[in-house]
């Protein structure tokens, strides 16, 4: 690729979106569309709501307490369960008492209900499936949009040790809730100064941000690696003054395009007091330098770039 990498079009994309949601296709697409969707009520999403309450001092909701959680009567609530069973958005036991949960549909539906109501009009192709993600583009006022569905447990062990250390209790919805917090606020105080998606909304566990221009660099081959090289440096020195360090930085979480590049991917970031901040630090070069190397042949002392990232008046690339 010369500076120009294949463009995503926002309007092709707002076109595929609109196309694809009638398509078969993963659940997920077939859920914010289908009759199912369509046919919940305000009191299926407050029994949903409830439930999720529940969840947070329970491993399985006792259905006696839910009446309490949802805000909605006893035979309310048996009906509302009921119909939801049907929909396969709640999981029911009876052992060693009556009680009810939401896994990802479940939370799915709620989060999409709330964004829903806020602006998200489309989802469309799924563009990604991540260690601990899964991506759509959608529509949201308009526009086109990423929609991150974050996934923990699903998909990765590591997410087993990250759920002793949350605190939370270990339902997986509410681990998948803090990483999109974490991306969401990374995003949010990035921003602006360094080169990442802008939030557009954030509901539970998923994220709404802006499509990324161009193409993932780990997809493409640029004719100017030094120069890209250059302006993804100059970025993680930016995001390290702001207080940030990405620590799963690599070639598959950088977007180029002829502007430059955009960082993408942020929920495992680490703050400059981390006591671990200088090997993430280190290790997130590497990983970039060592691709640039492999791949281009362009060799930089990751000693001096680290240098270079840690210096609060940074002037010229090593
Ligand atoms: N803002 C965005 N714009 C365009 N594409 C995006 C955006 N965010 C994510 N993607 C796509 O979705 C893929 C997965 O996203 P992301 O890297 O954020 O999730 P992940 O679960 O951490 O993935 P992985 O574990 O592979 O790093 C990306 O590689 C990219 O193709
Ligand atoms: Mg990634």
């Amino acid at each position: 690729m010369t500076r120009a990498p294949r463009w995503r079009s926002g309007y092709a994309i707002a076109c595929r979106a609109i196309t694809f949601r009638f398509e078969s296709g993963p659940w997920l697409i077939l859920m914010f569309n289908s009759a199912v969707f369509k046919k919940l009520e305000k009191n299926d999403f407050r029994t949903l709501t409830g439930i999720e309450v529940g969840m947070k001092s329970y491993q399985w909701v006792p259905l006696e307490m839910l009446p309490s959680f949802a805000k909605l009567r006893e035979k309310e609530v048996s009906y509302r369960i009921r119909r939801l069973l049907e929909f396969g958005l709640v999981r029911k036991t009876s052992m060693p008492y009556e009680g009810c949960k939401i896994y990802f549909k479940g939370y799915d539906t709620l989060a999409l209900g709330t964004l829903t109501r806020r602006g998200l009009s489309a989802i469309g192709e799924r563009i990604g499936v991540g260690k601990e993600s899964v991506v759509y583009e959608g529509i949201y006022d308009g526009e086109p949009v990423i929609l991150k569905f974050h996934r923990a447990g699903q998909t990765s062990f590591k997410q087993v040790t990250r759920q002793r250390d949350t605190g939370t209790r270990d339902h997986w919805i509410f681990i998948a809730g803090r990483a999109a917090e974490r991306e969401h606020e990374a995003l949010v105080a990035l921003h602006g100064s360094v080169a990442v998606p802008r939030c557009v909304d954030h509901n539970r566990h998923i994220v709404v941000m802006s499509v990324a221009p161009g193409i993932e660099l780990s997809k493409t081959t640029v004719d100017d690696p030094g120069w890209f090289l250059d302006r993804i440096i100059e970025q993680i020195g930016k995001a390290y003054e702001h207080g940030f360090v990405h620590s799963d930085l690599s070639e598959y979480n950088v977007f180029v395009s002829p502007a430059g590049v955009e960082i993408i991917d942020w929920p495992g970031y680490v703050t400059t007091r981390h006591p671990n901040v200088d090997f993430l630090l280190d290790r997130d070069v590497k990983n970039i330098l060592t691709f640039f190397n492999r791949k281009y042949g362009t060799v930089r002392d990751c000693k001096k770039v680290v240098e270079y990232v840690k210096c609060p008046g940074r002037v010229s690339i090593p």
